[in-house]
This record gives structure tokens, C-alpha cells and sequence, in this order.
């Protein structure tokens, strides 16, 4: 129509073509956060071993808020460092109770929080929706079996 038309032409086409571009690379294999697929939704059923439970459950559900210098009582559950900061470890809200104490689900703070029933603050994840009882009774069998790494 006038004088500018052939230019947009030409960058319509450009947009197109980047776009295109992105279907086949970048966008590939991340979820709608940008984060791998394979440590989001992990493939395989949920076992009761570590590194099933925190592909299923911690990086997917609870890195949501528990990761980083601002993690809620300094819980950080990404893949680097959860371990080391729930096994054997105390808790910051009850510092008698071990977030995770190996051989005793009913004595972990983890479980606790989880089910609802510990004695501060909320039941995780906060705000909901709450991990089913058939995901808790796994995490409790990995306890149960000495929590091990
Ligand atoms: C929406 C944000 C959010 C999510 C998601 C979340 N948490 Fe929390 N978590 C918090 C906050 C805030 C606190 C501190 C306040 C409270 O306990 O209610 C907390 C506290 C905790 C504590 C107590 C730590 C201590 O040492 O006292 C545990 C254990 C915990 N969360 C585990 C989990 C687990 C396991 C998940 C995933 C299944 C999870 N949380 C998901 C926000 C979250």
C-alpha cells in the first residue's frame, strides 16, 4: 500500500523464521518455568529411595519456595543441597526434633510438616495442594530404611 509495506513484509518473515527456529532448539525439553523437564516431571513411578523422591517431589513441588538465600527457615530442598540439610539435622521451628530422623518417620519433622500435625507453622506444601497419603507412606518407607543418600 505504501512505501513501508515491502520493510514489514520482510521482518514479518524474519519474526517468523526466528520463531520457527525456536520450535526445533531451545524450547525443547523445558517445562513452562524454563527448568529441565528431567528434574521436574521425572519419568517412572516414585520409589523409595533419595533420588526418586527428590526428582518426584522436592525439585518439582517444593524448590517452588525451598531454594536460594530467601528459603523459608533456611531449607533449601534443591538437588544440591537437600540432603545435607534434612538428614540428621535439627529443625528451626522445633530444634528437638531432627527434620529428618533416619529410622524414625514418626520422629522427623519432614513427616510432620507434611501431614500436618507438627507443632509450628503450616502444612507443606504451604498453601497446598498437599502430597497425597500414598506419596507421604513412600517418603516414610525411605525414612523408615535409615534415609540413606
Ligand atoms: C509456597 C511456598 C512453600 C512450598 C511450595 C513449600 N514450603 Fe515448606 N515452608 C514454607 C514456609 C513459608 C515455611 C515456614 C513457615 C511454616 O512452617 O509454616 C516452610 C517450612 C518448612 C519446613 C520447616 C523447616 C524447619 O526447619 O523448621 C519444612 C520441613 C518444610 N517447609 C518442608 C517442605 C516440603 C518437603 C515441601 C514440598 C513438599 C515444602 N516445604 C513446600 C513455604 C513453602
Amino acid at each position: 500500500m505504501d512505501a513501508r509495506q515491502p520493510a514489514l513484509s520482510a521482518l514479518l518473515f524474519l519474526v517468523t523464521a526466528m520463531l520457527a527456529a525456536c520450535g526445533g532448539g531451545s524450547g525443547e525439553g523445558l517445562d513452562a518455568n524454563g527448568r529441565p523437564i528431567a528434574g521436574g516431571a521425572a519419568p517412572g513411578a516414585l520409589a523409595a529411595d533419595f533420588g526418586s523422591i527428590q526428582d518426584h517431589v522436592f525439585t518439582p513441588i517444593c524448590t517452588v519456595c525451598h531454594a536460594g538465600g530467601a528459603a523459608p527457615q533456611g531449607l533449601r530442598l534443591d538437588a544440591a543441597n537437600s540432603y545435607a540439610m534434612l538428614v540428621g539435622v535439627p529443625s528451626s521451628e522445633v530444634p528437638a526434633v531432627l527434620r529428618i530422623a533416619p529410622g524414625q518417620p514418626d520422629a522427623s519433622y519432614l513427616i510432620q510438616k507434611l501431614e500436618g500435625h507438627a507443632a509450628v507453622g503450616s502444612r507443606m506444601p504451604f498453601g497446598g495442594p498437599y502430597l497425597d497419603a500414598a506419596t507421604i507412606d513412600i517418603i516414610r518407607q525411605w525414612i523408615a530404611a535409615g534415609a540413606r543418600s
